[in-house]
């Protein structure tokens, strides 16, 4: 099936700005191999720019601009909310390609999507959808609207086709945990400490994305934790945190900062950074169990 049948049921505004999005993830796609090199530039966070985040940034406004449905776009590479003309109210928030550090060395790395009516500056759990399209070995993408997670593939003619429907995360003893050990605080230690004596592998790709992909199909949890120093870690809520954790709590698993669902938290500008945590629930509990015990 194709993700425009996929789709057919929905509200004609989202179902046709997730295709737009999902035509220009295509042409993205194809843009790697003349874009390997680094800008010059830095975005609003102090990174390094690609030439192909740039461009990535580019289309992703330029096409959405043009559709006409949306009017409101947050980018992870713009420092405010640009707002469009259009008749509709959806509100778009773009990670244009998360993990792009990873560019010159050909692993995975990701477009992240979230996506709003009448607004951006809320807290996650009104979204009305939210996708990833990532660009590996095969290109996916997979997409909910709250009614179950879905994939779909890139197949040789350039469809979408789907892949796997209603994904649920799975248990598995894998984990992502970000950042520099000796800057964590007492209580994510201790958490970290507890996986590894239950038996948990380390998978940190350096990718963002690619690796919430890895644990939404093969289980365990993913961390970019609040430090000693840097209490609000690195990531940013808008744009990488609600979309990744949307995902993965519509396909039975939890996200948090620590203590609540960051779907709960109101951002208070569109660069707010977040301490993260994606997975199973239980990990999740177990971190914010440890958390409320006070070991901080
Ligand atoms: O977008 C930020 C990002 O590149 C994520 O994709 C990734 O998880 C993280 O930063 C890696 O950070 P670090 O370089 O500190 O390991
Ligand atoms: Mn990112």
């Amino acid at each position: 099936m194709k993700l425009s049948e996929h789709l057919a049921d929905y509200d004609s505004d989202v179902r046709d700005t997730i295709l737009q999005i999902a035509d220009t993830c295509v042409r993205i796609s194809k843009g790697f191999a003349s874009r390997q090199s680094q800008s010059d530039t830095q975005n609003v966070y102090g990174e390094t720019q690609m030439a192909l985040d740039k461009w990535a940034d580019q289309v992703l406004i330029e096409d959405l601009r043009e559709s006409g449905l949306v009017k409101y776009l947050a980018s992870e590479e713009q420092p405010d909310i640009l707002e469009f003309d259009s008749q509709g109210d959806l509100g778009i928030t773009l990670d244009p390609l998360d993990g792009s550090s990873l560019i010159g060395v050909n692993l995975a790395v990701g477009t992240i999507v979230g996506i709003y009516k009448g607004g951006i500056l809320m807290p996650g759990q009104m979204m009305v959808g939210a996708l990833y399209v990532l660009y590996g070995p095969l290109t996916t993408l997979t997409y909910t609207l709250k009614k179950g997670v879905h994939e779909f593939v890139l197949d040789d003619t350039g469809q979408f086709v789907l892949q796997e429907e209603s994904i649920r995360i799975p248990e598995g003893k894998i984990f992502a945990p970000g950042a520099l050990r000796k800057n964590y605080l007492a209580g994510h230690l201790k958490w970290i400490e507890a996986l590894e004596a239950d038996g948990y592998k380390i998978r940190f790709s350096g990718s963002f994305v690619a690796d919430v992909h890895q644990i939404l199909h093969k289980g365990g949890v993913f961390t970019y934790p609040g430090l000693v120093g840097n209490e609000q870690g690195k990531l940013r809520l808008l744009f990488e945190g609600n979309p990744m954790g949307f995902i993965v709590t519509e396909a039975g698993g939890a996200t948090s900062d620590g203590r609540r669902s960051l779907l709960a938290i109101q951002p208070n500008a569109v660069s707010h950074r977040v301490p993260i945590y994606i997975g199973g629930k239980r990990e999740i509990n177990l971190i914010e169990n440890i958390n409320k015990e006070g070991y901080e």
